[in-house]
């Protein structure tokens, strides 16, 4: 046992096993200054939340085919991006991201703002997707809790309160976590650890970074956490 995970052996675990997605940089271009496009990490997240990594993609490429800038997604016509959100589910997510999408174009330029507070003013942007946008678009250090970082952050510290009443503890757990360097791909790379390695169901401890600070790997519970009230 360590005693505190290291976000740095995450982050070199991120560099050769982040998953490929059509919303991220790729390390590579990432080393060469390739800098994130804020329209495109908000809509991906925008379609992200209650919805599957798998089902987005094609929604992800048909949208920024289609509408390329925020400004291109302000002028479409509310029918068109309804259609085209068709099967998505969740309908007022694409009724706030026109709303959102025209703000940004018609109020500021075009242009995302940069910090948590000014984005969560935003129609449809909540705290999760303004810690989201401001870490992987804008390199700011917010920490962005879902699903996924809920069970890592239960695991690596053991955490038996179930949820939802165990959320503050463990949004603070993964705010100290954060670090100041590179906290958008630290981020990506929580949610990623959570979605494949970490898994709700056979977590694969013998290969994840974080195994040696990990309290529930060490004591044999990763599987049961994190609890849950039950409904
Ligand atoms: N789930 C939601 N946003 C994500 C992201 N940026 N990377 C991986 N999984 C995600």
């Amino acid at each position: 046992m360590r005693d505190l995970p290291d976000s740095a052996d995450l982050l070199e675990w991120y560099d050769r096993h982040a998953r490929v997605l059509p919303w991220r940089i790729a390390p590579a271009q990432r080393e060469a200054g390739v800098q994130p496009d804020p329209y495109r990490v908000w809509l991906s997240e925008i379609m992200l939340q209650q919805t599957t990594v798998a089902a987005v993609k094609d929604y992800y490429l048909r949208f920024t085919t289609r509408w390329p800038t925020v400004r291109d997604l302000a002028d479409a016509a509310d029918e068109d991006v309804m259609a085209e959100w068709a099967g998505l589910g969740y309908y007022a997510r694409a009724r706030n991201l026109l709303k959102c999408a025209r703000v940004v174009a018609h109020e500021l330029e075009g242009q995302f703002p940069s910090n948590y507070d000014d984005l969560l003013a935003l129609p449809g942007i909540g705290p999760y997707t303004a810690g989201a946008v401001s870490a992987i678009a804008f390199n700011q250090p917010s920490t962005v809790v879902d699903g996924n970082v809920e069970r890592v952050m239960a695991r690596l510290f053991d955490v038996h309160t179930p949820l939802p009443a165990a959320k503050p503890e463990l949004t603070e757990r993964a705010t100290t976590l954060t670090p100041t360097q590179r906290p958008g791909d630290y981020a990506q790379a929580v949610m990623d650890l959570g979605a494949t390695l970490c898994s709700p169901r056979n977590p694969a401890c013998g290969i994840c970074p974080w195994r040696a600070p990990c309290k529930a790997r060490d004591k044999g519970t990763a599987a049961e956490l994190p609890k849950k009230t039950p409904k």
